[in-house]
Parts: structure tokens; C-alpha cells; sequence
């Protein structure tokens, strides 16, 4: 089936009891069982290892992503915990995208670190550097492509050639682009990590995560961590996260295209220094971005004359685009990196990433794009 079929069918049915069409919001916290020796017979004990809402979003998203199981959490941040967790040990060495989302960058060097793990943040739109990075310790490399919010991208494929030929797992953020245009696992990783809270939700109404498993054994592994640590998705977040899904392909769709439109804009407008987006042929690494994925996502980067003084100036007089954090949604957002996302890393580490002070992200979303031109157009000529 394609996957506009999968993405509203699989994993779900008709309640068997009603014949309700959308999954009941099982908000329990126990189960009863049959008797002591038939006890988990149903599958369920305890809403904190396992709820009936939430078990159809795993078996979607794992359909979706072709992978063996997944495991749903509370956050994107508590699910790429539980990839450390599960993955890492004392005394063990991972080499993360030095352009990981802030809060990834954030608990590797302020929680992990405490514990014993060695990082090394390397440069994963180069192969070499993340082949260099390697050493007999490594347990993990950790990618996010396209990564946020300098939208540069790592080569998965090849990544996960060096990480097979080593024992070493290979772990990438799929949250900019999905299993719709990307599909992490086909390509030989063997975790896909998701903020839900993104585009896979799009309505800016939950926060949760997903882990995708490429073995049921790694998805024990990480569903192990969920249980421990408590941190299962909600079944109310669970229920709207399985409705956002059904739309997820048009919504996409149509950001994107909404995103190429802009980015060619600001690409002719006189008072843009640079504008970044896997779609233009300016784009470094487009190529990539086309062999990789089939489509290139709705997030896009411009920084105009006048540095962070004018890229503040646009962000306050915009209209239409909202000033906030989330990306993803319908809603199309503007946000300023430096000060809102990615306060967490450190100012140098920020400037040797190309996180510059004037970057300004937007989320484009799903409004009438000439709206949003001319929204941008009046906030540039205003400079
Ligand atoms: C690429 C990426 N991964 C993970 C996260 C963390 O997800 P959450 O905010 O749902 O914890 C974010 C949040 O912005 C993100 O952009």
C-alpha cells in the first residue's frame, strides 16, 4: 500500500466492542486480569509499560518508517534520552552531529557527561570527519539531517556503512522530515528518532517522541528505558498524535511547496545576505537532499543585512508569522535560534556550527504563501 493509505489505516481498527472508527482514549490507569495465571493476557497491566491508545501510534509510525517496533514517549527530548540510555554505558564514547537540535547537545555535555560518557561532537556532513572521530570505545553515532537550525544534512547511507563495518549503532533524528520524505532505516540505520511534537502532530496541540527500531531486539532495548524511567506518551497525546498522522503527506506537501516558494523570494530580495533551503540549487549539499529524501521539508534559514539588529527588527514586525519555538505546525512561525532554540549551546560553539546571530528559521506552515510573502516583503522593506 502507499503511504497515503498506511498513514490513515495502519496500525489502527474499528473498536471491536462499538465499532467506534478512531481509537477509544483508554485513559486507565490499571488493567484487570483474567486470573493470576492468565495474568498480561490482554497485554496490558500498567498504563506506565504499555497503554492500548498508545500501542496503535507505535505499530503506525513502525509501519511508516519500515522499521521492526517502536517505542512512543513523552517528548522528542525522552525519547533521544532513551536512545543514550539504551545505547550507552559508562566508560562508552558516542560521536554526535555537532549541529544537533540544542536540548540533544545540551543533556550529551550537562547530563551524560556527569555519568561517564565521552562525546565527541563531529562534523557529520563530512564522512571523513566522522570516521575520524571514531575510536575503540564507540558505541553510538548520533545524526540529525536535516539538522536544526543549519538544515545540514549527513549522508545516512554512508554513515551507516562505516558505523555496520564497526559494531557501532547508528542513531539519526528524522523530526524535519519524516518517514513521508525520508526513511532513515531503509538507508542502514538502526534507530529513527522523532520529535512528534513536529510535523507528525502538525497542529501544534502535543509534545511527545518515538524511537523507531530496526530490531525488535534494539526496541527492546529502548522500550526497556520507557518503562524504567517512566516516560510513555500520554493516551489523550497519544489519540490526537494518531489524527495529526492521517494528514501528515498533504500537510508536508504543501509546506514544502510553500517553503520552495519562499526560499526563491528571499533568494531575489535585495536586502538578503544568504537564504538556505535543501530545495534551492544553491544549496551546498543538494544533491544530497535529492538523492536521500523526496522531498525537502518546510524549514528554511535567511540571514539580511544588518546582521542581529535587522534580524530582530524582521522577526518583531512580521505579522501573519508568529514569534515562537515550535516548528512543524500549520501555523508558520519565525524564530530567532540564538536567543530562543539553541541558548543552550555555547556562543563559540554556536559561531563554529554557522549558527550566526542573525539567522533568522522559519517554519513555514500552510497559509495562502502570497499571504506570507507579502508579510516577509513588508517586514524586509521596512529595514
Ligand atoms: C530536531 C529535533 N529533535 C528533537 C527535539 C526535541 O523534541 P521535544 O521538544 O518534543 O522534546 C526538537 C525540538 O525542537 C528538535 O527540533
Amino acid at each position: 500500500m502507499g503511504f497515503n493509505t498506511k498513514q490513515i489505516h495502519a496500525g489502527v481498527e474499528p473498536d471491536k466492542e462499538t465499532g467506534a472508527i478512531l481509537t477509544p482514549i483508554y485513559q486507565s490507569t490499571t488493567y484487570v486480569q483474567e486470573s493470576v495465571d492468565e495474568y498480561l493476557a490482554k497485554g496490558y497491566s500498567y498504563s506506565r509499560t504499555g497503554n492500548p491508545t498508545v500501542r496503535p501510534l507505535e505499530k503506525k509510525l513502525t509501519i511508516l518508517e519500515g522499521g521492526a517496533d517502536t517505542t512512543c514517549f513523552s517528548t522528542g527530548m525522552a525519547a533521544i534520552h532513551a536512545v543514550l540510555l539504551a545505547t550507552l554505558n559508562a566508560g562508552d564514547h558516542a560521536v554526535v552531529s555537532d549541529v544537533a537540535y540544542g536540548g540533544t547537545y545540551r543533556i550529551c555535555t550537562k547530563i551524560f557527561s556527569r555519568f561517564g560518557v565521552e562525546f565527541t561532537f563531529a562534523d557529520s556532513a563530512r564522512v571523513e570527519d566522522v570516521e575520524a572521530a571514531l575510536k575503540p570505545n564507540t558505541k553510538l553515532v548520533l545524526t540529525e539531517t536535516p539538522a536544526n537550525p543549519t538544515l545540514k544534512l549527513t549522508d545516512l547511507q554512508a554513515v551507516s556503512e562505516i558505523c555496520k563495518a564497526r559494531g557501532i549503532l547508528h542513531a539519526t533524528d528524522n523530526t524535519f522530515l519524516t518517514p513521508y520524505y525520508q526513511r532513515p532505516l531503509e538507508l542502514g540505520c538502526d534507530l529513527s528518532v522523532h520529535s512528534t511534537t513536529k510535523y507528525i502532530d502538525g497542529h501544534n496541540a502535543t509534545v511527545g517522541g518515538a524511537v523507531v527500531a530496526a530490531t525488535a531486539e534494539l526496541d527492546e532495548q529502548v522500550r526497556f528505558i520507557q518503562h524504567s524511567t517512566g516516560t510513555i506518551l500520554s493516551p489523550q497525546v497519544a489519540w490526537l498524535t494518531l489524527q495529526g498522522c492521517k494528514t501528515l503527506s498533504v500537510r508536508m506537501d504543501r509546506q514544502s511547496a510553500n517553503a520552495m516558494a519562499i526560499a526563491e523570494f528571499l533568494e531575489s530580495h535585495p536586502k538578503v545576505d544568504r537564504v538556505c533551503y535543501p530545495g534551492l540549487a544553491s544549496f551546498p549539499q543538494h544533491e544530497l537532499a535529492k538523492r536521500q529524501a523526496s522531498g525537502f521539508g518546510a524549514m528554511v534559514w535567511f540571514e539580511v543585512h544588518g546582521g542581529v539588529t535587522a534580524g530582530k527588527q524582521i522577526m518583531d514586525s512580521v505579522e501573519l508569522w508568529t514569534l515562537a519555538e515550535n516548528l512543524g505546525s500549520m501555523e508558520s512561525l519565525v524564530t530567532h535560534p540564538v536567543t530562543m532554540t539553541h541558548a543552550a549551546v555555547e556562543p563559540a560553539e554556536r559561531k563554529r556550527v554557522g549558527i550566526t546571530d542573525g539567522l533568522v528559521r522559519l517554519s513555514v506552515g500552510m497559509e495562502d504563501v502570497e499571504d506570507l510573502i507579502d508579510d516577509l516583503r513588508r517586514a524586509l522593506d521596512r529595514l
